[in-house]
């Protein structure tokens, strides 16, 4: 099953997307670097970048920058004059990130914040068009918090891993990040102010999934 998920990743990336030398340069320094290869798929970075097209996005954040993969898909998608801002815990991780960012062009639409998100968070005002959490899984209750604050009606909320090989259906599981995904879950349904859906993804990165949210007028 996971060899023809793969071997479809590759048709849908060979048949409609571009060479993308500056995706693969970060790739190759990630791993150059030792960095866990746990960036989004090449479709679904694209799938980011789209997303931002259609909501016009010119302020853009970011939590987990990891070596700015999913940044730069992003980052291609702002006008002249559009900022993204993406948060990393790892001094490590955001400078292998800096350097993919700079070879990609995009040093100075893209600022990385080192720390824990939720102490970047706090310094932050928005409103952000676009908000993409991809930190801690654990911590995303706390983020979607955070998230509310700083978005405007029609802000898109995007949180990558949530289904965790289908992990999160187990009320009981033990692993502290389903859980915080449960709660997040359980955040957005309750929340008159967010519109969301979640779904699946398969492919070389396994089985996860998006959720999406957008907040209402
Ligand atoms: N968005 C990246 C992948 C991010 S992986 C991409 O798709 O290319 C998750 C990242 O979150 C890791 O780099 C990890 O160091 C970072 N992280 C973990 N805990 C964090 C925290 N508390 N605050 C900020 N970043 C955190
Ligand atoms: C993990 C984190 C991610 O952001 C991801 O896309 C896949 C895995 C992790 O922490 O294992
Ligand atoms: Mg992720």
């Amino acid at each position: 099953m996971a060899e023809i998920w793969k071997e479809v990743d590759r048709y849908v990336i060979e048949s409609l997307h571009a060479p993308d030398p500056a995706g693969e340069a970060a790739l190759a320094a990630n791993a150059a670097a030792g960095l866990d290869p746990i960036d989004v798929a090449p479709h679904q970075g694209k799938f980011l970048h789209l997303l931002a097209r259609l909501c016009q996005a010119r302020r853009i954040l970011e939590l987990g920058t990891l070596g700015g993969y999913s940044t730069i898909w992003l980052a291609r998608s702002l006008p002249p004059g559009g900022q993204l801002v993406t948060l990393e815990l790892e001094p490590a991780h955001a400078a292998v990130a800096q350097q993919n960012i700079n070879r990609a062009g995009f040093a100075s639409s893209v600022e990385i914040r080192v720390g824990p998100a939720l102490s970047s968070l706090a310094q932050l005002t928005g409103p952000f068009d676009l908000i993409f959490i991809d930190a801690d899984k654990q911590t995303y209750p706390q983020y979607l918090e955070h998230a509310l604050r700083l978005s405007r009606p029609g802000t898109v909320i995007l949180c990558d891993n949530v289904i965790r090989r289908g992990g999160i259906i187990d009320p009981q599981h033990s692993d502290v990040r389903v859980q915080g995904i449960r709660r997040l879950f359980e955040m957005v349904k309750n929340d008159s102010r967010l519109d969301a859906t979640a779904l699946q993804t398969v492919g070389a990165k396994g089985h996860d999934g998006f959720l999406l949210a957008v907040v209402n007028p």
